[in-house]
């Protein structure tokens, strides 16, 4: 039997690639920037299988692209905004995801940027390197406190209650809306009834939503403005859940104390964005599921899910199980 044909559009960790390649016949491509659409278009006629990144689109022309043969897609992430599912489903193709394993990191990273937009560390290190580091100073820099501060959560998924557990060590008192989630005692966290009750309470906002026609730009001038006036913001979700120019108004304003993003709309942000001239809002290059063992095993998960794809069989993380139905 010749091995199924793939495209996976980068190279991911062996760990993962290893398997894709023991069991397909695979081109991977080699590029550190994304295949072009036309690339994209080109390299998935006849495959079996698709193995791609959050930066791909992924919607119904590429799946036609692809043609009749194509089994299964499998996104080396646990966000898949990017994938056009509903066309996916309509064809019968299945979608995996990297769920669960990315859980901790990101949380560890949200709350790195949290600490590091309260305490301005980057701010702080810009200001050494620029030379103006002259002494002690009494009242430079000063900060944000986190003991007896409260946390609100936007979103309450694995994520959302990692990052509440972080902060539980470092005595904030957490809260969160979540219209989906049932409430989870065994977590010292309290549900609030509407995310207006929320913003009113919190002194730091962190969001943990997939990116949905519902979540689209839900942070804007009017969510902004219901903030306190010294709260601190953390975007580890997706940057479409943000209206930018808003955010910067903003931040520019003091309207609240410091903006922190792993996440931008575009991705990569254009060096001229507003956002990069102010000194309160710090900006990572959406890097939060960004430690070897998470992207280890984030490769390991995706070629799981690809391979079971291929077989014929469930993927271990699908995300339109409808495909398995009648
Ligand atoms: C990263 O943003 C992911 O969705 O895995
Ligand atoms: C992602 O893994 C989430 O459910 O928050």
């Amino acid at each position: 039997m010749p091995k199924p044909k793939v495209f996976v559009t980068r190279i991911i960790r062996d760990k993962g690639l290893d398997l894709v390649r023991d069991f397909c016949e695979a081109e991977v491509w080699p590029g550190d920037l994304p295949p072009s659409r036309e690339a994209m278009l080109e390299k998935v006629r006849g495959v079996d299988g698709l193995l791609c990144m959050l930066s791909d689109r992924v919607d119904a022309e590429v799946l036609e692209a692809a043609g009749p043969g194509l089994k299964v897609v499998s996104t080396y992430a646990v966000g898949f905004d990017n994938i056009d599912v509903a066309a996916a489903t309509a064809r019968k193709i299945p979608v995996g995801n990297t769920p669960g394993v990315l859980t901790e990191a990101t949380a560890d990273f949200a709350f790195a940027l949290l600490m590091a937009a309260a305490r301005r560390v980057t701010e702080a290190e810009r200001s050494l390197r620029a030379g103006k580091w002259q002494t002690w100073q009494p009242s430079g820099l000063l900060g944000v406190d986190f003991v007896g501060a409260t946390l609100g959560l936007v979103g309450f998924g694995r994520i959302g209650q990692a990052v509440a557990r972080r902060a539980s060590g470092f005595g904030m008192r957490v809260i969160y809306f979540s219209p989906t989630t049932p409430p989870n005692p065994s977590l010292a966290a309290t549900p609030v009834e509407s995310l207006d009750a929320l913003l009113a309470q919190s002194d730091f906002v962190s969001l943990h939503t997939p990116l949905t026609p519902q979540t689209r730009q839900m942070v804007n001038a009017d969510f902004l403005s219901k903030m306190k006036p010294n709260a601190v913001l953390v975007n580890t979700a997706r940057g479409g859940v943000l209206d930018q120019s808003a955010l910067y108004d903003a931040l520019k304003n003091k309207r609240i104390f410091a903006a922190a993003l792993d996440v931008t709309d575009p991705e990569p942000l254009p060096l001229d964005s507003p956002l990069l001239t102010l000194e309160n809002c710090l900006i990572a290059p959406h890097i939060a599921s960004a430690s070897q063992k998470t992207r280890d095993d984030m490769a390991v998960l995706a070629a799981e899910n690809l391979i079971a794809g291929l077989k014929g069989e469930r993927l271990p993380h699908c995300v339109n199980p409808q495909v398995y139905a009648g």
